[in-house]
């Protein structure tokens, strides 16, 4: 039987006592309304891991002022049910006050990496993922824990996080899963209009082109990003928020693309603002 956990104290004592008996804990960070996504990260957690926890939080520190929180999909029971069905040991469900409570003071700012891509027009975003990230590691403390690559941004800021804070905790990243024609899998996907799901496979269109027009040699940053903004908007994208060619490690901004380079997006559809990216070498 899955274990479902509500309080700081008790998950920190099952992890206590797990970790004594030299069992590792594999940890997946989640806000909740599971896809495919979310469950390869917890496949591969119960693949390397004797003990499996995945946190299912909805962080309203990461949202900011007119951002989705209030109607951000809820859904406990299938989420329940298919962590069940995979295996997993241990849900941790925290409430708000449990993660806040009154008095809360304590933020984690990594600076460089969260004002960048996303950051950019999420002030604050990055901020309120690395503090809960800690917070989740203080608690579950896990000896791995998994990251999608979807969220190109939050798995980079994390690895730093871990590493300049002296964090005992190695963190994997994991390919993007995908819809059939290409569209990122996100529980923010729910959000589309009929109409808006056809156009939203732009996304992942351009960033094919991209990494097409990159294999005939084109090297210019700008004239790959005027390709893909062509190609969204020929698809009905009308709002690009950003197009990003940069170092993989750094998120600079590159003029040419050369070595290993994220090509990075964040586009609206309707109103539902979708991030993708690619990696190319
Ligand atoms: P959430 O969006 O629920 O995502 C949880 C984890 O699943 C993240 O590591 C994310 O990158 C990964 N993920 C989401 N969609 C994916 C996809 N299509 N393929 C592979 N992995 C995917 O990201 C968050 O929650 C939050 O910011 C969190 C880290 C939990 C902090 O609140």
């Amino acid at each position: 039987m899955i274990k479902v956990i509500r309080r700081i104290r008790e998950m920190k004592k099952l992890s206590d006592r797990v970790r004594k008996r030299g069992l590792t804990v594999g940890f997946v960070p989640t806000m909740g309304y599971l896809h495919e996504g979310h469950l390869s990260l917890v496949r591969r957690a119960r693949k390397d891991c004797d003990f499996v926890v995945v946190s299912i939080f909805v962080n309203p520190i990461q949202f900011g002022p007119g951002e989705d929180l209030k109607r951000y999909p809820r859904d406990f029971s299938r989420d329940k049910r298919l962590l069940s069905g995979a295996g997993v040991d241990a849900i941790y469900y925290p409430n708000n006050e449990e993660m806040y409570p009154d008095g809360y003071r304590t933020y984690i700012y990594v600076s460089g990496l969260s004002d960048v891509l996303c950051g950019a027009a999420r002030c604050g975003h990055f901020r309120g993922v690395a503090t809960v990230v800690a917070k989740l590691f203080n608690v579950v403390k896990p000896d791995i824990t998994y990251f999608g690559q979807k969220d190109f941004q939050q798995q980079v800021i994390v690895k730093r996080m871990a590493g300049d804070l002296d964090m005992d905790v190695k963190v994997v990243s994991m390919p993007t899963v995908r819809e059939a024609d290409g569209l990122a899998m996100s529980s923010r996907n729910t959000y589309l209009k009929k109409s808006d799901r056809a156009k939203a496979a732009a996304i992942y269109g351009a960033l094919k082109l991209a990494k097409d027009l990159v294999k005939t040699g084109m090297r210019s940053s700008s004239k790959v990003k005027a390709a893909m903004l062509k190609h969204m908007s020929r698809s009905g994208i009308k709002k690009v928020d950003y197009i990003a060619v940069c170092d993989t490690a750094t998120l600079e901004e590159k003029k040419a693309i050369k070595g290993k380079t994220l090509i990075a997006t964040a586009a609206y559809v309707g109103g539902t603002r979708l991030i993708d990216n690619i990696v190319i070498n």
